[in-house]
Order: C-alpha cells, then structure tokens, then sequence
C-alpha cells in the first residue's frame, strides 16, 4: 500500500513538472488476492490508508463477489475508520440483513481508512472477489454535517486543506478564528 502510495506521489511529481505540488495525489487500486481470479480460503488482508489533513478518502468498487454469509460473519469486506465501523459487505447484491456496496461510494470521516478484507477456511463455489478504486479528495469544513456549529460565525472559505473564517464589515475575527465580534469604538 505505502508502495502505491508513493507511485502516486511520483506520478504526481512527474505530472507537473515545476508546478506547486501539495497536496500531492494519493490514489489506487484494492483487489482481492488473485482477482479477478477465485480468491484463496483463509484470507486476512487490511489496507491502512491515509489522506493528507484537511483531505478524506473516497472509495468505490467496481467488482463484488463474495460468499454471502449472514451479517456476513464468514467473508467480508470491512471499512473502518477509527472505532467506527463505516460498512461490512458480502455477497454480491445487498440482502434485507447484508450489505453489497453496488454502486455507493464511500467516504472517510477523516483522512484514514482500514479496508479489511476476510475468507473462512472454505467456499464451496468459486467467488472472484472485489476490485476497489480510493482518491483523496479535499474536505469541505464549510459544510458543517446536519445538527453541528457552522464552524464560522460569519463567512467560511474552504479551501485545498482546510478553511478559514472572515467577517462581515463592521466586524472583526476573534482571536479564536471563528467568531465574529463589533469593532469596539
Ligand atoms: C487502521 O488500523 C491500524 C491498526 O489497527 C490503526 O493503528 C489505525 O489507527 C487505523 N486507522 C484508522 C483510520 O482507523
Ligand atoms: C449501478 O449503476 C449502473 C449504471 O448506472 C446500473 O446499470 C446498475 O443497475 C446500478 N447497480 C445498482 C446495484 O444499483
């Protein structure tokens, strides 16, 4: 992983040669062992990813095709972030009580994401897996997620990384660089 990390970063630099260069790319390709081929019993795979600050991950897949077990427990694909669980998927089409990604595209909350990939020790029919494409892409603190503080009093700027907050005329920011307060006279 940190391989294909790192030929994103020199793709990349190779991509623009001169031109600013940060946030540099950070992008690849998951498969399953053996994809697009049967995947071996007895698997355990994870995938430790990381965007830069201010930057989450974007993951998609563009083939599924596990063994469907109830909720899962036997072959599954798990994306995690943290200790929050963001999907547990098996099978190859979602059930009443599992989960197949189809064509959802999923976000990290922040800029890491395990993608943890599990076989049980046997599968009586031939399953080929999963193929997953993940970007970085930049976090919009603008958008504050339903039911949280804006995270400006006034005026929000995102920008590549992050964000900052201005006033409206009349007013200056706080030292805190949220808040809005009157010019004193
Ligand atoms: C991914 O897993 C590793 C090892 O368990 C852990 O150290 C890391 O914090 C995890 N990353 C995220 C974003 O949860
Ligand atoms: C995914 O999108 C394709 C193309 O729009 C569509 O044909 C297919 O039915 C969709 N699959 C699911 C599971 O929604």
């Amino acid at each position: 992983m940190r391989l294909l990390i790192l030929l994103g970063l020199l793709w990349g630099a190779a991509a623009a040669p001169g031109a600013a260069q940060w946030p540099q790319p950070v992008f690849g390709r998951l498969a399953s062992p053996g994809f697009p081929g049967r995947y071996p019993d007895h698997q355990e795979l994870r995938w430790a990813l990381t965007a830069p600050p201010g930057y989450r991950l974007r993951l998609y897949f563009t083939h599924f095709h596990l063994e469907l077990s109830y909720r899962c427990e036997y072959d599954f694909v798990k994306l995690s972030a943290g200790t929050t669980e963001l999907a547990t998927l098996c099978g190859w089409e979602s059930t009443d009580t599992e989960q197949a990604p189809g064509n959802t595209t999923f976000y990290s909350p922040g800029p890491g994401l395990n993608v943890t990939f599990r076989s049980d020790y046997s599968n009586e029919k031939p399953f080929t897996g999963f193929e997953a494409f993940y970007a970085a892409e930049d976090i919009d603190e603008c958008q504050a997620p339903p039911g949280a503080a804006p995270p400006c009093d006034h005026h929000c700027h995102n920008h590549l990384g992050g964000f900052h907050c201005s006033c409206r005329a009349g007013y200056e920011l706080h030292q805190d660089r949220r808040t809005c307060s009157e010019h004193s006279l």
